[in-house]
């Protein structure tokens, strides 16, 4: 059984740690495409994507379907957005009813909501085992340290 890395991003943030997280574990990734494009910059991108996480949006995937009976462990990630997760990640939620899985999160974020965006993803997610979770301040802006914490987090987790 295998591991899978899947997320999303809008800034490249959380894609840059589910990468490392991937190339160092060697493990599959995945990222969540949506038809839901929010807009690119400024008060816009935080009213449209603000919004979007309040009214509970679950945009439709792009992706082709992910056969998850592959993967014993799975790793999500997401940006952290009005202090939950992104609705690109509510859609991958909603649509794959994940059970009896080992899972681990991971957020990239500016500077707070982490806490709540993983207490809420874990209701979001009954009937599964939790290995860990871990958050990154605009990982890009350090990407040394970023990458350092993030391989070494991913070793630990996935050493069980
Ligand atoms: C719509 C929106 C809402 C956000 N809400 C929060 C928040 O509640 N707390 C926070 O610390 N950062 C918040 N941010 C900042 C992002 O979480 C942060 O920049 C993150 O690193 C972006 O990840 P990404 O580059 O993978 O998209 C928000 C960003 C957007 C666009």
């Amino acid at each position: 059984m295998s591991t899978l890395v899947v997320y999303f991003s809008f800034d490249g943030n959380t894609r840059f740690i589910a990468e490392t997280i991937a190339k160092t574990m060697n493990v599959d990734i995945i990222e969540l495409k949506t038809s839901k494009q929010y807009p690119a910059e400024g008060f816009l991108k935080f009213f449209w994507g603000g919004k979007s996480v309040i009214f509970g949006e679950k945009p439709k995937l792009l992706n082709d379907p992910i056969d998850l009976n592959r993967y014993e462990t799975i790793l999500i990630g997401t940006p952290v957005w009005a202090g939950s997760y992104t609705p690109p990640v509510k859609s991958f939620i909603s649509q794959y009813k994940l059970q009896r899985k080992r899972i681990a999160l991971f957020a990239s974020h500016a500077g707070g909501g982490a806490e709540k965006c993983f207490a809420k993803l874990k209701e979001s997610l009954p009937g599964n085992e939790f290995l860990g979770e871990i958050a990154f301040v605009n990982p890009r802006k350090n990407p040394e340290d970023s990458s350092k914490k993030a391989a070494s987090w991913a070793s630990d987790i996935l050493a069980f």
